[in-house]
């Protein structure tokens, strides 16, 4: 009964406003953990507790589908201590928490480089996209060894071979092509993107993909991002896109081509 008034949506949510696919930055773990004197990788574990409670509330609430950015390609130059925890941490994490996710009827996807990480890791994340890929209650992708220069400059590369072998021309690479060669291909743009920690900038995540995404950002460092602020978060969107959609969410037209 307490489980069933906890997910309800918040009366003062639109049901149906709520972003179908939400992007989070997960930023401040370091910090939160520093300002309790505590070592870094305390921080991440809590941030994975955050993750793991806001995928609930998303699925409870209605969003569709969530993409967290967990780890960079310029996360590697963090020490080999953390880089070597927060490695673990996923594969540890993954092994847990897929029976549960099974359950729920979670889609998990990785985006990212995953040749470049440990090889344990890649099992696990292998498995887990292959037993969860018919689930259907919400798609939930985690970008790791993540860069957007570097997803757009693998598919320059794989146009390019296409065009050198003469499978295409080059008159014929348009923004849908390019799309189909991203780590996204199947899946929606975000409408909602929240960074935490106070920093306003995307850190090389989904720059082609959040062309038109609306952005939420919040000084509350991650692992304190709870279900209140996340409410916030939405009810910040919700004012913003009643208006948007019919002012300015327009795509760069003069008139909005969402229906309000
Ligand atoms: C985000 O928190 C998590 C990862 C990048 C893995 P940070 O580790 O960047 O925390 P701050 O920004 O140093 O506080
Ligand atoms: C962005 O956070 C990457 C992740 C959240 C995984 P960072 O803390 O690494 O980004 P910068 O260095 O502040 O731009
Ligand atoms: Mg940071």
């Amino acid at each position: 009964m307490t489980s069933k008034l906890l997910s309800t949506l918040p009366s003062d949510l639109n049901p149906e406003k709520i972003p179908q696919h939400i992007a989070v930055i997960m930023d401040g773990n370091g910090r939160w953990a520093t300002s309790r004197g505590l070592p870094r990788i305390a921080g991440h574990r809590q941030g994975a507790k955050t993750l793991k409670e806001l995928l609930r509330c998303c699925k409870d609430w209605g969003v569709k589908a969530l993409t967290a950015y967990a780890f960079s390609t310029e996360n590697w130059q963090r020490p080999v201590e953390e880089v070597d925890f927060l490695m673990h941490l996923f594969e540890r994490l993954l092994h847990r928490e897929l029976a549960q996710m099974l359950r729920e009827g979670v889609r998990i996807s990785f985006i990212g480089d995953l040749s470049a990480l440990p090889k344990s890791l890649q099992t696990e994340m292998e498995r887990s996209m292959t037993e969860t890929l018919n689930n259907q209650a919400i798609h939930f992708t985690v970008a790791v060894n993540y860069g957007s220069r570097n997803e757009i400059t693998k598919v320059c590369r794989q146009v390019a071979q296409l065009v050198q072998q003469g499978k295409l021309n080059a008159e014929q690479v348009n923004e849908s092509l390019v799309e189909q060669h991203l780590y996204t291909a199947d899946t929606p743009e975000p409408d909602l993107l929240i960074r935490t920690s106070g920093e306003m900038r995307l850190s090389n995540f989904l720059l082609w993909q959040m062309a038109y995404t609306e952005m939420y950002f919040t000084d509350i460092l991650w692992p304190d991002f709870n279900r209140e602020a996340f409410h916030q978060a939405l009810l910040s969107y919700q004012r913003r896109v009643g208006v948007a959609r019919r002012r300015h969410r327009r795509f760069g037209q003069l008139k909005a081509s969402l229906s309000a």
